[in-house]
């Protein structure tokens, strides 16, 4: 164990403010004559992208060679925590071969709306599922000893003006929706390090925002690592000190470092903030030390389990008449050019330059003659009419075929957004084309986010593979002819159409500002609360078995039910448990994810699942009370295999809110009611509510008594004066039966 104080003690004032940024795009810097070290930072996060060699000043430059895992979407589409943490317990082992100490990753922020340019590196529409899947993520990763950096903190979900942008958004929206997955991943699994986001929050730079820095990151989460800004997003180098930012990555060639010694000097920065800032960093930089080496691992290894993680993603979105999986050894006509350059990655700082890329076409060959067609232009939105006409040509003389579309990497990178949810029109213009002189078709989509599907009732069989990494093309081809049963599910709704998605009025928003105006109705809490039409519903993906869920149980909190694989073959399926709540006094929406598990079943096996319902799974975020709150009421378990597809519900009665009682002038006889009973109410109340005939004989012409009481209800302390006496410390007389 290091003595950081001492070592703190021991610099010099020039020496710390240096500590406070990057050597280069990739380093820290060091200080040699206290065997500080220069430590080693990569991206992140479906693969390292480090770069040794030819370090370019964008970091865009070609990297070392590593195994591309894959995206982010589609390790949300696994469902898969275990999976979670084996990633990132491989990335650790590669991280160590390569002399790495943090990988930048997970990316957690929320798919607000289909067209962000990264949303392929992001997990979900959903906390829930960001946060269970970054946990383990970040616990593989630290376990063996390399650090994390989650990022973009917060509210950063769009590319447009992404360095810039005002991200307006309520406290309720922000703690429900865009700071719950970091809140789960801080607390459960304590990363060492936080990327904070480029954009603005509710008027101040995430990188000065103490609010978020310091008040709900340190504070209340209890997060002990660093701060590194997202590279570029330093603003004003002592307000971020102050607020809790510790390291500026990559560099500003020393003069954020000289504006921090000036500062300390003329007295603007307290010694004492860059001295706590210092503390943190070494803390970070040494932390490796008291952790254990990993064993090594090989880049044959990781490909191994970027296969795996593919099959475990693909989300077989509609099957009809069983077309797949293909009978081996059958002619199959190929179109579309994914097949034989199958798109597996995004763009952008994410990218690897990978070890072993696989492209379906190759892989498919070993289980049947297939023939294969371009279909549309080398550049996948670009349309070549000829190769069109003989894509037809083929289509019609086959049995079946197999269409592989998805989007061109220019449209999907980071650093822009999408301008729709439309394939490029070739795509689906062949597609239709297909569908007049075939019946037989299967759509394979290569896509890190939504696409629409205009010839969704003209083919039999749509299976999502997102950018499943390198391994994407064996894996297709493995689940195509049924050596692989998929069981991805959509973690993220597909709408019919943008104009449906509750950002779509608000995004990107106008200028440097954009407003959250749907609050937490994002995704499906949306879709759903509106019983909106969608394509295909979150949660949602079929496997080439069946699954059954019965006898579902509630001991206290615990929630059991049991599941069965009814089909003729082994699969897994993902139950998810939402939490339905009572109608409430805030617009809540009609369900939330709560939990999941994935469970992998031989035929005829069952196996019951088991899920703990705890109180924030039931809450709301209340601004007003600054505290998580359930109101009492029966809250509906429901069981489920899709958003829209509930297979058993139970009710769980909670008796009393559950919440601190925050007492002020606006406090209502509802809210007193919520904490006790109408016996307790302070006499001064009960004496108001005579007035409306509550607990009185006294019989009103102009009003029924239930409406009397529900005028009674709405009233806050402040008007009880205007119609009886009341004692002059009344707020107190109602604090003390309130704690009795
Ligand atoms: C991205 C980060 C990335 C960093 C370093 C930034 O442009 O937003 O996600 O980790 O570059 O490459």
């Amino acid at each position: 164990m290091r003595n950081i104080d001492e070592l703190v003690s021991k610099l010099t004032l020039e020496e710390k403010a240096s500590l406070c940024s990057g050597l280069d795009f990739w380093h820290t810097k060091p200080v040699d004559r206290l065997g500080i070290p220069s430590v080693m930072v990569s991206d992140g996060p479906n693969g390292l992208r480090t770069q040794k060699a030819d370090s370019d000043h964008l970091g865009l430059g070609k990297a070392e060679t590593a195994v591309c895992f894959p995206t982010g979407s589609a390790l949300g589409a696994s469902f898969d925590k275990d999976l979670a943490y084996e990633l990132g317990a491989s990335l650790a082992r590669a991280a160590k071969g390569m002399g790495l100490h943090t990988v930048l990753g997970p990316a957690v922020n929320m798919k607000r709306s289909p067209l962000c340019g990264r949303n392929f590196e992001y997990i979900s529409e959903d906390p829930c599922v960001a946060g269970n899947l970054g946990v383990g993520y970040v616990r593989g990763m630290q376990d063996n000893g390399i650090g994390v950096c989650v990022k973009h903190f917060a509210a950063n979900n769009q590319e447009y003006c992404r360095m810039s942008t005002d991200t307006i958004v309520s406290e309720r929206a922000l703690r429900e929706i865009y700071l719950a997955a970091f809140e789960m991943i801080v607390r459960k699994s304590h990363p060492w390090s936080v990327m904070c986001a480029y954009n603005r929050l509710n008027g101040t730079y995430c990188c000065e925002n103490s609010w978020l820095l310091d008040s709900v990151l340190r504070k209340e989460w209890g997060f002990d690592g660093i701060v590194i800004t997202d590279w570029g997003a330093m603003n004003d180098r002592c307000r971020a000190l102050e607020a809790g930012l510790e390291l500026e990555m990559p560099s500003s060639s020393g003069l954020r470092d000289s504006q921090i010694v000036t500062a300390v000097r003329t007295g603007k920065l307290d010694e004492a903030v860059l001295d706590r800032a210092v503390s943190r960093l070494l803390t970070w930089i040494f932390r490796p030390e008291d952790h254990d080496s990993s064993s090594a691992t090989t880049l044959d290894e990781q490909h191994a389990l970027a296969r795996k993680m593919a099959d475990a993603s693909a989300v077989l979105l509609k099957n009809d008449d069983s077309l797949l999986p293909l009978e081996k050894k059958k002619e199959a006509v190929f179109i579309g050019t994914f097949a034989a350059s199958t798109r597996y990655q995004g763009g952008g700082s994410s990218h690897v330059s990978s070890y072993r890329v696989s492209t379906v076409l190759d892989s498919a060959r070993s289980f049947a003659g297939i023939s294969y067609c371009p279909g549309w232009g080398d550049d996948a939105a670009q349309k070549d009419a000829g190769r069109l006409e003989d894509a037809v040509r083929s289509a019609a003389a086959a049995e079946r075929v197999v269409v592989f579309a998805g989007l061109p990497d220019s449209w999907e990178s980071e650093g822009s957004d999408r301008e729709g949810i439309c394939l490029p029109p070739c795509q689906d213009e062949l597609i239709g084309r297909i569908a007049e002189v075939q019946e037989n078709i299967v759509v394979v989509l290569f896509s890190g986010s939504p696409v629409s599907m205009p010839w969704i009732d003209k083919v039999s069989s749509v299976l999502q593979m997102n950018l499943a990494g390198e391994a994407a093309g064996e894996s297709c081809a493995g689940i195509l002819f049924g050596d692989v049963n998929p069981s991805g599910h959509l973690a993220e709704t597909y709408p019919l159409a943008l104009e449906d998605n509750p950002s779509y009025l608000s995004f990107p928003g106008s200028g440097k500002k954009v407003v959250y105006r749907e609050d937490v109705f994002v995704g499906y809490r949306w879709y759903d609360s509106l019983q909106c039409p969608v394509l295909f519903p979150f949660g949602h993906g079929l496997s080439y078995t069946t699954f059954s869920l019965s006898g579902a149980r509630l001991d206290g909190r615990r929630v059991s039910a049991v599941l069965t694989n009814t089909g003729k073959r082994a699969g897994a399926q993902v139950v998810q448990v939402y939490v339905r709540p009572p109608r409430s006094t805030e617009d809540r929406p009609a369900h939330e994810l709560a939990d999941f598990t994935k469970v992998m079943l031989e035929p005829g096996e069952s196996r019951t699942v088991e899920f703990v319902i705890d109180d924030r799974m039931l809450s709301y975020y209340s601004s007003e009370c600054g505290c998580w709150t359930a109101e009492g009421g029966e809250y509906v378990i429901e069981l489920a295999f899709s958003s829209r597809d509930i297979r058993q519900t139970l009710v769980l009665r909670l008796e009393t809110e559950q919440r601190p009682f925050v007492l002020c002038d606006h406090t209502t006889v509802r809210d007193l009611l919520a904490f006790m009973p109408y016996e307790k109410l302070p006499g001064f109340v009960k004496e108001a509510g005579k007035c409306f005939g509550v607990g009185s004989q006294v019989k009103r012409e102009a009003m029924d008594d239930k409406a009397s009481l529900a005028m009674f209800m709405e009233m806050p302390l402040h008007s009880i004066p205007s119609f009886v006496s009341v004692p002059e410390d009344y707020l107190e007389e109602v604090r003390k039966l309130s704690e009795s």
